[in-house]
Formats: structure tokens, C-alpha cells, sequence
């Protein structure tokens, strides 16, 4: 958790004004548990959130596996692209030779994502896979440059390394970064110059990532995930789970193994907005699977794959009959096989087929996987809508039967599609009941005016269906404001007020999307913005990140005048919800205010006496339109303070006057 600035709150004594909204907390009845998989995050990589993102790698094609094999490189001197290579499913790799003169040179230029940037003082490790075919060695001089330099040298950090022989073999070098530079390039020279040298899977990442690791994360942004405290943590998407067609759905099996081998994917993102086009994003596949779980691990999140239910993306491939775009229902079995390896893959034994790739990856016991997503927005039709019947659910029902039957403990998650009403979720919902899935997932981007009158969106639902889990949500600003900014993250705030009432039955939430590079987003808003040095949390970051940390282990009732606090007839735009944490012994309470008034609140904290001091989080600001930055990423952030409790004359009384458009966290030992 950040350190927050510390203030003082004044109280505004006991003489109450008349407007005073009184909110009784009923800290004596303790009601239904709040899952610790409650507040979590949902990863997908759009805006570059994995390759040129959280992935620490900082070749971009390093393994010329693209479409155009040299997307992202300079090539230059006697260079032949072959495909032969030593990897069976990225066998493409460059052969460099003499460049014919002596003056003369062969080489590449990796451009790397928006630049190859390195930090003053930082060690980066090169490495690539090299050899000479016909024999002797060879010297290539790897080098950091600054093509823009008015400087003498564009050089500045360079190291020589030697390869030798016909064999295939993987080499290492460590170069120092002498300054930071924002825009630089990785380049290597034959230096050797008349040795013909093939070179592969070329690779250049920070020394200092993640934990250490080599295949490793971006230490500040797997930091910032950390902070958040993820209860759950849901992987791969998002719309490339579906993939655009079949082929370039998220395939779990790819995306494991030495990453050397782990096949190129498309991302549907490079080209699902024309207007946001991004004609060199892909996947490596370097963060997998294996990588995914050992977040979850290092989170102490439980993870949460999805998988392909055999839809292409339902949005692009609108007729679910149109041959060989979606997978036949009496040709699931490959699919189905895929979500039952995936469970052998994360819990198996070590001598089971997929345990072994697990423990072969340095991960001998198990991940201990509980929940399984089938599809991502998914839907069926109606007579009104095309006619074409149960075609999710019925897929969903053939998963379900072989995951029930075969591992009877793990939770299955289905989905109720892209909406969070209408037609299509009316349709869904009661399939969900009726399949007798452990959860589904809903999904809401919505705007202020959405979020200001659905505060009792879940006081509704059927207690006896299964449990929810709002998979994405986020409010979208209406009239051309999609994107962040601090109103629309206040009245997520005020929405998880009824999330958290309703821990009953919702189980999981997770704001979405999680990441976005500030040079290459085709989505926003979202929670964590970055470039290749530097990153920033938004508001919304923060809302996710106050309820994760103050989410208690038990919902406390909390009413003005009887009802719910959900910015109804009266509430003058006030939100809230009560926990308790039996860990701590907290009462802790959240109240948003998102009014442009000030509001006088007088809360009852019934089952307690006396007076006592209590925390206060803050999270304030008077710009609506206002967001965080990268030159200014404290610009919004809570604050901690405190205030008295007074005596009361039946309970402990809790006075306050929360400014206009504030989300506020009380905290007190009961
Ligand atoms: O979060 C961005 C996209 O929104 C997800 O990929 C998809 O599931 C939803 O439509």
C-alpha cells in the first residue's frame, strides 16, 4: 500500500443540521462473508499490456516470425531471411554475410516497441541464439544506439560477442546503459565481418525484472498489480480468448515450454479499430500461461483462465453457422481437451502428460487452479435476433459435462455476454441457473448516467442462481469522454458500494482494462497507463486498489431511513456500504458522495459506545475532468486523516460533512 499524505478532518460537532443524512451500521450483525477473491484484476493484452508492455522483452519480432519477417528490424549488408531454423514453430531466422568490402557492413536494427528505452545505470541482458554454417567464428558487436544524436557516436553502450561452430547454441551478454535514453535502438553488426553468421530468437531484457526473473515482467508495472492487492486474477481477455476466427484464438498450449518454440499469434487489437491501427502488434506467447499462474502465485491471487468455447468472436463472425468460422457443436472435442489439459497443466501430477511441462518449467507443484472461464462474451439468439438458438449455451453444457465429470471440484465461470441487460443477458442469465455454472461472467462498460442509477443493480438478483463475477466493468464517459478521467472513477467507487452490499452474491469483480501504453492504446479508460520508462496509476487505479485493502471479511447492514444507500429518491447522490474485518476487528465503512454539494452525514455506528478515533481514507478532487499523469502521477490520490467518534446518546456517533464528489473510508476498531 502507498503512503498517503496524512490530514486532519475537521468534525462538524454534534449540533446537526437538518439535511444531515442519518446512516445507520449495524456493526452487531455480521452478514454474509466477502470473498477473498472479491477485488481482482482482469489482464488482457490490448494496448500493449503484454508484448511491449508488462513482458519485459524488448525486441519486438525477435524470433522474425511476423508476417513480414523483418517488421520492427533494419536489415542492412548481405542478409538472407531462411527457415530452417532450430525451432519448429518459429523457423524462420536471418543469415548475415560479408557485406563484399571490408568498409562495408551487414547487420540489424531492432526498433523495439516505441523505442528501446534504458534507464542510467541499468544492466540488460542480449542474448540470441547463433551459429556459423560453415564453420570457424565470428564476433558480432551488440549495441545500444541513439540514431538522433547530434553526438559523435551513436554507439553508447556496446558489447562484442563471439560465436563459434555449426551447432545451433544460445548466447549471453550483459551491456550497461551509461544514461537513460527514452528512443533508443538495439543494434548488431557482423563485426567478424566475413564469417557467416545465422542469428535467432534475438532478445534483449532489463536484468532487474520482477522478481529476477529471465523470461521475466517489468518490475514497476508487476509491482503496481502486486499493490492492488488482486484477489483474482483473470487471464488471457478478453476478445482474444475468441480470437477474430479460430486460428487466432488464445491457445493455452502455445504459450508454453521454452519460449523459443512458443509459436507467433495474431492480436486481434493490431486491427479491431481501424482508427487506432497498430499493424505490428502481436503475440509472442512469451507471457503464458506458466507465467500467468506464477503471477497469481507471487500475487497470492487465485488464477482464473478462460478458454476458447469454440466461437470465433461473436461481434466479427455474426452468422454462428457460417462454415469453419466457429467450431461445429459435434466438433468440440480438441477444445474441450484443451480446458481439461489446462487443469492437468496446473494441478496435474508431475509424471501426467501436462504436469510435466509444468514441472519441466520449473514449477513442480501444483498451481492449484479452482475456477475455469469458458468464453469470453458470448451469447445465444433468439427468434428475434437471427434465430439461430442456444449456440453458446449449448456449447457451454458439453464443457460443462466433461469438466464435471473429470474434475468435479473446480468452478466453472460462464458468461452472460457483452451487456449487462437487454435482450441477450435476458436470455443468458436464467441459462446460467439452468446449467448450473458455479459463476457467470457480466460484463458493463457504461456511462455516468448508468452508474448514477444502477446502485441496486445486484439487491435483486436471485440468491438461489449462481454467483456473479462483473468480469469487466469500468464507466465509460458519455459525449466523446472515453477516457479517464476523475468523475467516471468516482462513480465506479460509488458502484461498488452495491458490489460489496452484495458480497452474497457477487463473488468477483474486476475492472477492466488493466493496462495501456501511452503510444499504443486502442482502449481506454484504463486502470494503469505506461510508457517504456515510466507508468502512472489512474483514479481508477486507486478506487480498485481502497476497496481490495478495506475489504473486510464480513458485510455490515447499512440503511438511511430503512433503504439501502444507493443514490436513490433522497440520498442526494450518496452511496455506501459497510464491512467488517474480523482479522482486525475494523468497522469499516465507504461513503461517496457524488453530488457537486457537500453532504452532512450522521452515522450510527448501532452495537457500539463511546468515543474512539477513526482512520480516514480520502479520495477528493475538484476537477472532473482531471487524471493522473506521467509527469504528475500523484496528482490524485488518497489521503489519510482521522476524525473523532463521539459518544452518542444510544451509539457511537460518527459526524461528518464529505465534500462534494468524495469517496471516504472509515475506519474504526469496534
Ligand atoms: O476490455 C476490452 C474488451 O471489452 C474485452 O476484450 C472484451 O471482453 C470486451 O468487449
Amino acid at each position: 500500500m502507498r503512503k498517503f499524505a496524512t490530514i486532519s478532518l475537521l468534525t462538524i460537532g454534534l449540533s446537526v443540521a437538518a439535511q444531515t443524512h442519518v446512516i445507520d451500521v449495524n456493526t452487531k450483525k455480521l452478514g454474509a462473508p466477502v470473498q477473498p477473491t472479491m477485488y481482482g484484476i482482469f489482464f488482457e493484452d490490448i494496448n500493449y499490456a503484454a508484448d511491449g508492455g508488462l513482458y519485459a522483452e524488448m525486441v519486438k519480432n525477435r524470433s522474425f516470425e511476423f508476417p513480414q519477417s523483418l517488421m520492427g528490424w533494419r536489415a542492412y549488408g548481405n542478409f538472407e531471411v531462411r527457415s530452417d531454423g532450430p525451432f519448429e514453430r518459429n523457423p524462420h531466422y536471418v543469415r548475415l554475410g560479408y557485406a563484399g568490402h571490408s568498409d562495408k557492413f551487414t547487420g540489424l536494427e531492432n526498433e523495439g516497441f516505441f523505442g528501446i528505452a534504458t534507464k542510467k545505470d541499468a544492466t540488460y541482458r542480449f542474448s540470441l541464439w547463433a551459429r556459423c554454417p560453415e564453420g570457424g567464428k565470428s564476433t558480432l558487436e551488440v549495441s545500444l544506439v541513439d540514431n538522433d544524436t547530434m553526438g559523435e557516436d551513436q554507439r553508447f553502450a556496446r558489447v562484442n560477442v563471439n560465436i563459434e561452430g555449426k551447432e545451433w547454441k544460445k548466447y549471453t551478454a550483459e551491456i550497461k546503459s551509461p544514461r537513460t535514453e527514452a528512443k533508443g535502438a538495439l543494434r548488431i553488426f557482423l563485426a567478424g565481418k566475413k564469417v557467416t553468421t545465422d542469428v535467432e530468437h534475438i532478445s534483449l531484457f532489463p536484468v532487474d525484472t520482477w522478481k529476477g526473473r529471465e523470461n521475466g515482467m517489468r518490475k514497476d508495472l508487476a509491482q503496481a498489480l502486486y499493490d492492488m492487492h488482486p484477489g483474482v486474477f483473470r487471464f488471457p481477455g478478453g476478445c482474444i480468448v475468441e480470437g477474430v476466427n479460430l486460428e487466432s484464438r488464445y491457445q493455452w498450449k502455445n504459450s508454453v515450454g521454452p519460449v523459443e518454440n512458443r509459436p507467433l499469434n495474431e492480436n486481434r487489437w493490431h486491427y479491431t479499430f481501424g482508427h487506432r491501427f497498430y499493424p505490428d502488434y502481436f503475440q509472442s506467447y512469451g507471457l503464458g500461461f506458466f507465467e500467468f499462474f506464477q503471477l497469481c502465485e507471487d500475487f497470492g491471487s487465485e488464477a482464473l483462465p478462460v478458454i476458447s468455447c469454440g466461437l470465433s468472436c461473436q461481434f466479427q463472425n455474426p452468422d454462428p453457422t457460417e462454415p469453419g468460422v466457429h467450431a461445429a457443436l459435434d466438433s468440440l472435442d480438441s477444445y474441450i481437451q484443451d480446458a481439461l489439459d489446462l487443469i492437468e497443466f496446473a494441478n496435474g501430477p508431475v509424471d501426467s502428460q501436462w504436469g510435466k511441462v509444468r514441472a519441466e518449467m520449473g514449477h513442480p507443484e501444483p498451481f492449484n487452479l479452482k475456477y475455469l472461464g469458458v468464453g469470453n462474451e458470448q451469447w445465444d439468439y433468439d427468434e428475434q435476433h437471427g434465430g439461430f438458438g442456444p449456440v453458446f449455451t449449448a456449447r457451454l453444457k458439453k464443457f460443462s459435462d466433461a469438466i464435471r465429470a473429470k474434475y468435479p471440484n473446480i468452478k466453472l465461470i460462464g458468461t452472460t455476454g457483452p451487456n449487462s441487460e437487454g435482450w441477450d443477458f435476458d436470455l443468458l442469465q436464467p441459462r446460467m441457473k439452468e446449467l448450473k455454472v458455479d459463476l457467470y461472467d457480466e460484463h458493463y462498460y457504461r456511462n455516468e448516467k448508468w452508474f448514477l442509477s444502477h446502485g441496486l443493480r445486484y439487491d435483486s438478483y436471485d440468491r438461489k442462481g449462481p454467483r456473479v463475477f462483473a468480469g469487466e466493468f469500468a464507466c465509460h464517459g458519455a459525449n466523446n469522454h472515453k477516457w479517464n478521467h476523475y468523475y467516471t472513477s468516482l462513480l465506479e467507487a460509488a458502484h461498488m458500494t452495491g458490489i460489496e452490499r452484495n458480497a452474497d452474491i457477487v463473488h468477483m469483480a474486476t475492472y477492466a482494462p488493466l493496462f495501456a501504453h501511452i503510444e499504443g492504446w486502442q482502449w481506454r479508460p484504463d486502470a494503469i497507463w505506461f510508457d517504456n520508462l515510466r507508468m502512472f496509476k489512474s483514479v481508477s487505479y486507486y478506487v480498485q486498489q481502497l476497496y481490495a485493502v478495506n475489504k473486510g471479511t464480513n458485510v455490515l447492514p447499512l440503511t438511511m431511513q430503512g433503504k439501502p444507500v444507493a443514490g436513490q429518491e433522497g440520498q442526494d447522490g450518496l452511496f455506501a456500504s459497510s464491512v467488517f474485518d474480523k482479522t482486525t476487528g475494523e468497522v469499516i465503512i465507504k461513503v461517496v458522495n457524488t453530488s457537486d454539494k457537500a453532504q452532512p452525514l450522521s452515522i450510527q455506528l448501532q452495537g457500539m459506545k463511546g468515543t474512539r478515533t477513526a482512520q480516514i481514507i480520502t479520495l477528493t478532487h475538484d476537477g472532473d475532468d482531471d487524471e493522473n499523469t506521467l509527469d504528475n502521477p500523484e496528482k490524485i490520490i488518497p489521503i489519510e486523516g482521522s476524525c473523532q467518534i463521539d459518544a452518542g446518546k444510544k451509539s457511537s456517533l460518527l459526524l461528518d460533512d464529505i465534500p462534494a464528489k468524495t469517496f471516504r473510508i472509515y475506519k474504526v476498531k469496534k
